[in-house]
């Protein structure tokens, strides 16, 4: 077993609304190990949400510890938690949240830009991103001129240029067909897996938790189950789930391209 990268231990998040105190996570542990790919699954309003900002320290919890890559999130204010998330933080959002007016090739770049890095490399980073989810013909297309799974490609590829070690994903493939679902569930997989990242997914549906390595399942901010299947489930079990998604190609879109590459410059 790999060391583990995430450990979440008796967390609590209780929202005060006048009188009401909703317990969106009501004593939450689990450890989530290097390279894993981790999704959390449950019902709309289970804590799904709540769980993964608190993870990647964009809400403070009320109670409880969150200790990632050694460093304890819950302790840290708001200066040292911005470092932590350009340090070891990338996020997919389910609304992709390009900037509308920034091509392809600058969207993914911009994580860079933050990160100080000259414009060339920037650049050449970016473009090799972009053609590892193969996206080289749309370098310079704006996010209005490309459809919504191609959109989600340039997330995932902006989400992944920094090279994070932990992915976090809120429902990433929440806005697209069923095809393009696996497509870029597949793709972020494989990346995850071929960088040795570790990937956090949320998401409400069990068919796609079924990809991920562990499935914590999590119902009124409490976790119910935890499953372990190295590899996904959908590896052995489920040609099983095949009517699911009818005609679903699992084809991973893109050039061949050396993933290390671009980790040096
Ligand atoms: N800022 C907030 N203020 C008050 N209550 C909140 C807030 N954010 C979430 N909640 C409540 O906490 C609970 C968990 O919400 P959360 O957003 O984590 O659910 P979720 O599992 O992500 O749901 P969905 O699948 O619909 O996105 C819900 O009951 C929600 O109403
Ligand atoms: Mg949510």
């Amino acid at each position: 077993m790999e060391r583990p990268v995430i450990q979440v231990k008796n967390l609590y998040k209780i929202y005060r609304i006048g009188e009401n105190k909703v317990k969106a996570l009501n004593g939450v542990d689990f450890t989530i190990s290097k390279g894993e790919f981790c999704c959390i699954v449950g019902t709309s309003g289970s804590g799904k949400s709540t769980l993964l900002n608190m993870m990647a320290g964009l809400e403070p919890p009320s109670r409880g510890e969150i200790i990632i890559a050694g460093e304890h999130i819950e302790k840290k204010n708001e200066a040292k938690l911005v470092v932590f998330r350009q340090e070891h933080v990338g996020f997919i959002f389910q609304s992709y949240n390009l900037m509308p007016n920034l091509t392809a090739i600058e969207n993914v770049a911009l994580p860079l830009t933050f990160q100080g890095v000259p414009k060339e490399i920037r650049e050449k980073k970016a473009r090799r991103m972009l053609k590892l989810v193969g996206l080289g013909k749309f370098m310079n297309h704006r996010p209005g001129q490309m459809s919504g799974g191609q959109q989600q490609r340039v997330g995932i590829a902006r989400a992944l240029v920094v090279d994070p070690e932990i992915v976090f994903a809120d429902e990433p493939t929440g806005n697209l067909d069923s095809n393009t679902t696996l497509e870029v569930l597949r793709l972020m997989q494989k990346i995850v897996h071929e960088k040795g990242q570790t990937m956090v997914m949320v998401t409400h549906d069990n068919y796609l938790a079924s990809f991920g390595d562990k499935v914590i399942h999590i119902r009124d901010g409490k976790i119910i189950g935890i499953d372990e299947h190295p590899g996904g489930a959908q590896n052995n079990e489920v040609e099983a789930d095949a009517g699911y998604y009818p005609g679903g190609t699992l084809a991973v879109p893109g050039e061949e391209i050396n993933l290390y590459e671009n980790q040096q410059y």
